[in-house]
């Protein structure tokens, strides 16, 4: 493991409760969730793979997608977080849905075997955010989906009074690595367009959006 997915998996083990907190119950996230996952068009009886799940806020909209019938995977290098993710399906009696330990560049699934792969708020973890979305693309094959959520800074207008308080949240929920990379927010919004530039790439169909006055990026496509 680098020494970066280290500081990563103790960050988002030690917070794993908070986190949890703020990623279901911050205001308006529920609504993004539901806007991207629905933007993946999954179907009935998919197998759908959540790289990067956390403590498991998109299964539950991810679980009733795919239908008794399909199967969620949801993947992540932190033990914590996968604990309360672990902890969500137990409780839900969730028997399709499965989280496993991995690294979401090199995820450990057969190429093939998914039908559609999902992500939020991921790439901006990664150096290679292309490379991780292109290596999903050839995970699912062509005629799979992909789908990502996003926050990155906002150019709109609107939003520039909200920038501050974006900092802060990028600083204090992230691990050291990001926190003391010299521009954490340029970094930040670079990995997101880079994420974002290659769905576009991969999906000649890539449809992108913006929400939350410009702060969330949504993009999803079917692989040519
Ligand atoms: C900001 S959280 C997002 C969690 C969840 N997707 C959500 O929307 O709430 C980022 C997650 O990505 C995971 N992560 C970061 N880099 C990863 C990698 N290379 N492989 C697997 N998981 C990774 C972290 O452990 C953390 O759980």
């Amino acid at each position: 493991m680098t020494d970066r997915l280290g500081r990563t998996q103790r960050f988002y083990t030690r917070w794993a409760r908070l986190y949890d907190l703020l990623a279901v119950h911050t205001p308006g996230i529920g609504s993004l969730r539901a806007a991207a996952i629905d933007r993946l068009a999954i179907q009935a009886g998919d197998t759908v793979v959540e790289m990067g799940c956390g403590t498991g806020a998109n299964l539950p909209l991810l679980c009733q997608q795919v239908d008794p019938d399909g199967q969620v995977i949801g993947i992540d290098v932190s033990t914590g977080v996968l604990s309360v993710a672990s902890d969500r399906v137990a409780r839900n009696g969730w028997a399709n849905v499965h989280v496993v330990r991995g690294d979401a560049t090199e995820p450990p699934v057969e190429k093939g075997s998914a039908d559609a792969v999902f992500a939020s708020l991921v790439a901006g973890m990664v150096d290679d955010p292309a490379g991780m979305v292109d290596e999903w693309a050839d995970l699912v094959g062509p005629g799979g989906r992909l789908g990502l959520l996003d926050l990155a800074r906002s150019s709109d207008r609107r939003a520039r009074p909200l920038n501050g308080l974006f900092r802060r949240f990028v600083t204090t929920a992230n691990p050291r690595s990001v926190r003391e990379s010299t521009a954490p927010l340029a970094t930040l919004d670079r990995r997101v367009a880079a994420a974002h530039r290659q769905l576009g790439e991969r999906c000649s169909d890539a449809d992108s959006a913006t929400r939350a006055l410009g702060f969330a990026r949504l993009s999803a496509g079917t692989v040519d």
